[in-house]
């Protein structure tokens, strides 16, 4: 399909102009302090202190555990899957408690972990820690968005709320196997009801609050929940986002289409909307605290297959259709504990920080399950990192104790612009560990979170992956090797890297190509909900015999990784997955707009902005007021999050003779790079590209 085709055009250059862009950035951002003039060689050391006590302290001791995930794969994950309860044992075939079939060439394609273990991973992250004598430990704080809100949970606390949701579930008839959708904020009440779900067997697929109504109602029609759960409102900073009218809205839609939503639990949230404030549709529509508070505080595990389907999350691919990637249960409950053991070198009396949304996959795997899965004490945090000012996370840091903070490197370069001085105001005493994720780290954002933010003591974890990987695939694994700044350093135990070139031959040594994954691990996602096909043809029909991610990667001579960015028509907005056809035809639907190509380019802060090509309907002409109307078309189709960033007038699009747009160009055209623009005469009008140039910034 599109994706495969992307990949072929040349994309390689991608990963040069990425790499270009790091070296521009470093000195855009920084005040010359934080350059990283050779990040390949740069080597940060583990401090004696911090290996002294790292569980695991050596080289030696990872390539030895190494070795063994990748050599018995079954005998290593059977080992760590012991230490959680199962209801009844996985079945074991010839030595073998996987069977997997990454090559289409061999058939479908097929992942399985632990198939016939049954078990629970609520029980696993609550029940297990509550039995043996926990239950009075802090399982999580929650920050509100404004200073002085907040509250603790503890771990027998959690399990009630939890029980009580799942009864209420129950009640409604929600059962194993039935998807529940969830647009919630960061209330304690979001991870609350994802475990409500998996309790009781149920598929939860939570949507990012910040989705537009249509959206949700795409998710919703796609998965079709009978019941949604939300909140009536939420403030995001100075803002107030009135979510009960989004959903008002999105189920008026599925229900025009066909799918209406029986029951709408609402959590009241005073703090950002009154409820006699909140519109109200009698017949489909709950109050949380109406019904949740009196239902009994225990409820009944449902035992399921380690192969029966955990949850669905959404999520960008390069054609306009979401993706909903299905993770299944035990193989998604061993990997994420187990990476979150050892990615961040957890242990007891660890405080633990991640500024990430359940609506993302972060949210899911190193909020919610990895942390408490290990018994972790997690901060929740509802508002953002800027909010009242610059300080607040440093505040946050020191109120919780946290020791170990995990953050996006788009946080890290906002952060970075307002200065040292909201950092260095605030101790950090407590902190030993960071951590970045969704996007390459850039070296000189990697040096100012190490130097200041650290105080140049806590090893960062910058972790490589994705939705559709479940947990970490590429990590430091803190005590037993040096970082460099910028690399996500070497796999995670059982996860077989491959750099191939595009004809798909795997690469050796020092090499720069695809990113692919030659074997499965526990947590890879089975299929895409209701399309096996798009996931074979999307993930392993471009690389025949491997699992293809979409990004790019440098490997250097000492065998570190280089993440470079996506290879496809992704972009990745301040670690937000947005795909250029999505907004292609969010823009398209405004009647004035004939045709829309878009783009990502190099951004300061977010990594990468929008940038959109419009061609308008004959006889338009350009102005203010219509690009305002097509970001806001954009806003309202998907959220804000994905308003572009640039709308580039456009009177016609560079395409081939056989209609194919010309994404290479556009891209140089974008980065400002026309001395660059290569060969142009395979256009069908290469006039078109004078055109183009001649309107930037117009
Ligand atoms: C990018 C987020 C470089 C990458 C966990 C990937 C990263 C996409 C990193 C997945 C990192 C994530 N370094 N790039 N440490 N982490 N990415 O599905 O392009 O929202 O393919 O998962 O984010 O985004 P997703």
């Amino acid at each position: 399909g599109r994706l495969q085709s992307a990949a072929s055009e040349a994309e390689l250059t991608k990963i040069q102009q990425v790499e270009a862009h790091f070296q521009q950035e470093t000195q855009a951002v920084s005040a010359g302090q934080y350059v990283v003039e050779d990040a390949e060689h740069t080597l940060v050391e583990p401090s004696d202190e911090f290996r002294k006590t790292a569980l695991i302290p050596s080289l030696e001791k990872y390539d030895a555990l190494y070795k063994e995930s990748v050599k018995d794969p079954d005998a290593f994950w059977s080992r760590i899957a012991s230490e959680f309860y199962w209801k009844e044992k996985w079945e074991v075939n010839d030595g073998k408690i996987h069977t997997e079939n990454f090559d289409i060439r061999e058939g479908p394609i097929k992942v399985e972990w632990f198939k016939g273990g049954k078990t629970n991973i609520c029980y696993n992250a609550l029940d297990r820690h509550v039995e043996a004598g926990r239950a009075s430990d802090i399982a999580m704080y929650w920050e509100g968005n404004e200073p002085g809100y907040d509250s603790t949970v503890t771990f027998g606390q959690l399990l009630e709320l939890v029980c009580q949701v799942a009864n209420y579930l129950r009640s409604l008839g929600v059962k194993k196997g039935d998807a529940v959708v969830i647009y919630m904020p960061m209330l304690v009440e979001l991870p609350v009801a994802m475990l409500a779900c998996a309790r009781i067997g149920a598929i939860h697929s939570v949507v990012f609050a910040g989705f537009s109504a249509d959206s949700l109602a795409q998710r919703i029609l796609d998965c079709k929940p009978k019941v949604v759960l939300t909140a009536n409102g939420v403030m995001r900073g100075a803002k107030l986002i009135n979510l009960k009218s989004i959903v008002d809205d999105a189920l008026a839609q599925t229900k025009k289409q066909g799918h209406a939503v029986e029951t709408c639990l609402v959590y009241g949230n005073e703090v950002a909307t009154k409820k006699e404030e909140t519109a109200w549709v009698g017949e489909r529509d709950v109050w949380w605290q109406d019904v949740i508070p009196s239902q009994a505080s225990r409820s009944e595990v449902e035992w399921v297959d380690a192969e029966d389907p955990l949850f669905l999350l959404y999520t960008s691919g390069s054609t306009g259709k979401p993706k909903g990637v299905l993770h299944t249960t035990g193989g998604y409950m061993v990997y994420t504990a187990t990476t979150f053991k050892h990615a961040f070198d957890y242990r007891p009396g660890d405080i633990y920080w991640c500024t990430a949304d359940c609506g993302w996959i972060t949210g899911h795997s190193y909020l919610t399950y990895g942390p408490l899965l290990n018994g972790a004490t997690v901060v929740n945090f509802e508002g953002v990192p800027t909010y009242p000012d610059a300080g607040r996370c440093w505040e946050i840091v020191d109120k919780y104790k946290v020791t170990i903070f995990y953050t996006a490197p788009t946080a890290i370069r906002s952060l970075m612009r307002a200065g040292d001085e909201p950092v260095k105001k605030h101790s950090r005493k407590s902190l030993r560990m960071l951590g970045s994720v969704g996007e390459p780290i850039n070296p000189a954002a990697w040096k100012w979170y190490y130097e200041v933010v650290g105080d140049s003591r806590c090893p960062i974890s910058d972790t490589w992956w994705q939705t559709e990987t479940g947990g970490f695939m590429i990590t430091p694994v803190p005590g037993a090797f040096a970082l460099k700044p910028g690399s996500a350093t070497f796999p995670f135990f059982g996860v077989q890297p491959a750099i191939v070139d595009e004809n798909g031959k795997e690469l050796e040594g020092e090499c720069s190509g695809y990113l692919c994954i030659k074997a499965s691990w526990p947590s890879a996602f089975r299929t895409l909900f209701g399309d096996h096909s798009r996931y074979e043809t999307t993930y392993f029909a471009p690389f025949k015999g491997f699992y293809f991610s979409g990004d790019g990667c440098h490997r250097d001579k000492d065998g570190y990784y280089w993440l470079t960015g996506r290879v496809d028509d992704v972009i990745n907005v301040s670690g937000h997955r947005i795909g250029s056809a999505e907004v292609e035809s969010a823009l398209v639907l405004h009647p004035q707009c004939a045709e829309a190509a878009v783009v990502g380019y190099d951004h300061d802060v977010k990594g990468q902005g929008i940038y959109a090509f419009v061609t308008l309907v004959e006889g338009v002409d350009y102005s203010e007021e219509l690009r305002k109307a097509l970001v806001a078309k954009v806003r309202s189709q998907i959220g804000p999050f994905a308003a572009p960033d640039v709308i580039h007038w456009a009177p016609g699009l560079p395409k081939t003779r056989s209609g194919k747009i010309m994404r290479r160009i556009l891209r140089k055209i974008a980065a400002n790079q026309i001395d660059e623009l290569g060969d142009v005469s395979t256009l069908a009008d290469p006039g078109v590209v004078e055109q183009l140039i001649e309107l930037k910034g117009k």
